[in-house]
């Protein structure tokens, strides 16, 4: 991995970000006066200004794949020649996969505001339903929005939605959904300021066309998270609540085993309702120890141990 400085002068880009996020609305209208239109690719254009890269507990493995990105979206001069000596072949793009409720999306967008990047939210489903007929211009609009407003992140949800395989595709329109995906992706040059990034729960679905190199040729498991990251996570879930002193965050990590980042930020909310409720919902009192048991009880893992090791027979042989 090449060697470089990951995020510096965080407040200044910050600022910049947000002068940005503001041209960027400036230039929502294609003209002015009556006809003023808005561009379709801007509905997809998210604001991440309030997410943070250090937000994310844990992953240190996923933040270390991660950070050769943030060289590729802005490569100084020192990168570029790096790049040239030792004739490296950066990724164009990346497929997240792992369970649902683990931090794919957030991830992400983490990940754009950081590099202060325009972040583009395609949902795979809403493609194949909503903009039937025009997906494959809104594809390649979007593509183009993107390196015109590099550096992009492209952040394609649920892409087996998409890009099932095309033997398995019976329309056509759905057929040219995946072959322009193909088509802006072989388009993209290495140093384009344009990086896409595919996420799934069902790796298994898509077209291993995707996955050629050149294309979305990294794959980054986005696993449960670890004792530690579970701990971690449940002390940030109550650190803004009030608890009772007496909760050993140790033993909650123990009884929370295979619960995503989304199950538990789930069972902190439910712990709240919970207090709420016994304290008759007046805005005073505490989460209790008991509290927390009983919304453990009713929340529960979303995640088998069977899809988990599923996930990575997949990868062996996707990625080999
Ligand atoms: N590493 C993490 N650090 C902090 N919060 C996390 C982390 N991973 C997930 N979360 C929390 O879990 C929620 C669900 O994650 P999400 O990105 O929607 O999962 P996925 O896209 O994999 O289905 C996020 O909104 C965030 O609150
Ligand atoms: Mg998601």
């Amino acid at each position: 991995m090449i060697g470089f400085k990951l995020f510096g002068n965080k407040k200044k880009e910050k600022l910049q970000s947000e002068s940005r996020m503001q041209l960027r609305r400036a230039d929502r209208f294609d003209s002015d006066g009556p006809n003023m239109q808005i561009k379709s690719s801007d509905n997809y254009l998210i604001d991440v200004s309030g997410y943070s890269w250090d937000s994310v507990v844990g992953m240190d493995d996923v933040k270390e794949e991660l950070q050769e990105i943030v060289a590729l979206l802005r490569p100084d001069k020192a990168t570029r020649q790096a790049i040239e000596h030792w004739g490296i072949e950066h990724p164009k793009g990346m497929l997240m996969y792992g369970p649902p409720g683990c931090g794919k999306t957030f991830i992400a967008k983490c990940l754009a505001s950081e590099c202060n990047a325009s972040f583009y939210l395609i949902n795979g489903p809403a493609i194949m339903t909503k903009w039937i007929g025009e997906s494959a211009k809104n594809m390649r609009e979007i593509f183009k929005a993107a390196r015109n407003n590099k550096p992009s992140i492209i952040f394609i949800d649920e892409i087996d939605a998409v890009s099932t395989s095309r033997d398995l595709v019976s329309s056509e329109s759905m057929r040219e959904v995946v072959t322009t995906l193909l088509t802006q992706l072989d388009g993209l040059d290495e140093l384009s300021g344009v990086f896409t990034i595919g996420a799934t729960n069902n790796p298994d679905l898509i077209d291993p066309a995707l996955l050629r190199p050149g294309r979305l040729d990294k794959g980054v498991f986005v696993s449960l998270p670890s004792d530690d990251m579970r701990k971690e996570l449940l002390v940030r879930e109550f650190s803004n609540r009030p608890v009772d002193s007496n909760i050993d965050f140790d033993e909650l990590a123990n009884i929370t085993m295979n619960y995503s980042a989304a199950d538990i930020v789930a069972m902190a909310d439910r712990a709240a309702k919970i207090a709420w409720r016994r304290n008759k919902y007046k805005p005073t009192g505490r989460i209790t120890l008991d509290d927390i048991y009983k919304a453990h009880t009713k929340t529960g893992s979303s995640v088998s141990s069977d899809k988990l090791v599923g996930y990575q027979r997949w990868a062996a042989y996707a990625f080999s």
